[in-house]
């Protein structure tokens, strides 16, 4: 077959138009999508911006590349925007310089967004988040203290968003859920991973709709909300779960022993609760956890031997319980404990020799309980030791003023 004349013409031109192209992805010359330009300018002149955050941003014929502007970052290949980094930044005194005013809905224009953060824009309000759909790569959002009051639908938002692996709607005065209205999970994300619902006024209407997402979650904290009534057993299903905070709530009944199934965990706090029955002694399979706080909480009994099992943790708070009895002697085996917690519970007996094999604790407050007896020698191996307080006890040695709260 010939190749006619003119045919090798265009094969030349177009491979030049090629060559010219690639040429300009080298030098970065790809300049900003003029749809996404129109639709940040659109953003800009919807808020208020007290602080000059987006002065780079505009019109002026040095500004034209918006690839250039404060926040945004763009695909160098295709000129797409890919990131928008707007959260509120602190000033030299520690003051927040939030943007203000009502979320202009055409960032659903930029469709290549993967990141988006509008964190502490807490002079923010935004009124609906249907705009989200239009951005289906985005993998991480951040609106936290963004005033979300009036989104009502924000669940279905969300559940629209099938790439989204990180959600940060702390302080958002997230609307609740309203149970009747049928919320459909089509398209909704299988891979999100952190979910952060904490400081809003949330009930437990919020457990089915998180618990869909049982498999992929790795970070929940529903923390400073206003949960009611037992732990469900659900939790213990989350099985990829490695940091949960249910703390500053109004939780109530027994922590549930099907806790002790969640193998992956390695941060788990549920402080200020009102928590009572006795602390499983299932926690002894928790053989991941390296933070755990039961603290200002009502629980009961004493504390399980099968502590001595949890050999990864390095910090314990039981403070402020009603737990009785002693202190187990298994809690020499813990000899990664940094932080431990126990002040302000009804311990009895006396502290055991094996707390001189902890030499990794740093942080030791015993106070205000019932211990008796003399202070083990074995406290002398204890050299990572900078805060020590053993008052309100019933411990004998006139010593004890010194060693009491003392502070390297
Ligand atoms: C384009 O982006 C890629 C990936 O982010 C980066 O490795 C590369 O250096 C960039 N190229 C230019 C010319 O900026
Ligand atoms: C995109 O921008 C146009 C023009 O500003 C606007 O009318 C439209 O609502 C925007 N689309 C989305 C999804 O926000
Ligand atoms: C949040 O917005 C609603 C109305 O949209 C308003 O009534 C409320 O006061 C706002 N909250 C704060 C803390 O500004
Ligand atoms: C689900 O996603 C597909 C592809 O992104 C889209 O065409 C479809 O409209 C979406 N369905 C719903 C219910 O959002
Ligand atoms: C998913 O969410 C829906 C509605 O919120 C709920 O009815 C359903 O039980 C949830 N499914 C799972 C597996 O949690
Ligand atoms: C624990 O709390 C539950 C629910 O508030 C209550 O029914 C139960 O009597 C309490 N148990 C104890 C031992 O106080
Ligand atoms: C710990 O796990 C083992 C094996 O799964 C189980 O047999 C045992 O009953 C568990 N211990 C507690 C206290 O739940
Ligand atoms: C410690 O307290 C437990 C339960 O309150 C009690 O049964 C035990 O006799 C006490 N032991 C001592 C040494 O006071
Ligand atoms: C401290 O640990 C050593 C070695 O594991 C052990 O032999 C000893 O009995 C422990 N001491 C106490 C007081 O538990």
């Amino acid at each position: 077959m010939a190749t006619s004349p003119f045919r090798y013409f265009i094969s030349l031109f177009l491979l030049l138009l090629c060559f010219e192209a690639c040429l300009r992805v080298g030098d970065a010359k790809v300049g900003c999508i003029e749809r996404e330009r129109q639709a940040l300018l659109h953003f800009k002149q919807g808020v208020f911006d007290d602080y000059g955050l987006l002065s780079s941003w505009g019109d002026a014929e040095d500004k034209r590349d918006c690839c250039k502007w404060r926040g945004v970052e763009c695909n160098n290949q295709t000129g797409h925007l890919i990131r928008l980094d707007l959260h509120a930044p602190f000033d030299r005194m520690g003051f927040t310089q939030s943007l203000r005013g009502i979320l202009p809905t055409q960032l659903g224009n930029l469709s290549n967004l993967q990141f988006l953060d509008l964190g502490r824009n807490y002079a923010m309000t935004c009124g609906n988040l249907d705009w989200l759909s239009h951005l289906p790569s985005l993998t991480h959002l951040d609106l936290s203290l963004v005033n979300l009051s009036k989104a009502i639908h924000w669940p279905q938002a969300i559940n629209k968003m099938p790439s989204l692996t990180e959600l940060y709607l702390s302080g958002t005065q997230l609307p609740p859920i309203i149970p009747t209205i049928s919320i459909s999970h089509i398209n909704s994300s299988t891979s999100l991973a952190v979910l952060d619902l904490s400081s809003n006024g949330l009930t437990s209407s919020i457990y089915p709709w998180s618990f869909n997402f049982s498999s992929s979650l790795v970070h929940l904290d529903l923390s400073s909300n206003e949960l009611r009534g037992l732990i469900p057993d659900a939790f213990g299903d989350m099985t990829t779960l490695a940091y949960l905070r249910l703390s500053w709530n109004e939780l109530r009944g027994s922590i549930p022993d099907a806790f002790g199934d969640m193998t992956t965990l390695a941060h788990l706090d549920l402080q200020s609760n009102h928590l009572n029955g006795s602390i499983p002694a299932a926690f002894g399979n928790m053989t991941t956890l390296a933070y755990l706080d039961l603290s200002s909480n009502e629980l009961r009994g004493s504390i399980p031997d099968a502590f001595g099992d949890m050999t990864t943790l390095a910090y314990l708070d039981l403070s402020l319980n009603q737990l009785r009895g002693s202190i187990p002697d298994a809690f020499g085996d813990m000899t990664t404990l940094a932080h431990l917690d126990l002040h302000s519970n009804h311990l009895n007996g006396s502290i055991p020799d094996a707390f001189g094999n902890m030499t990794t604790l740093a942080y030791l407050d015993l106070s205000l309980n019932e211990l008796r007896g003399s202070i083990p020698d074995a406290f002398g191996n204890m050299t990572s030791l900078a805060y020590l307080d053993l008052s309100r006890n019933q411990l004998e040695g006139l010593q004890l003023g010194c060693i009491s709260r003392i502070s390297r």
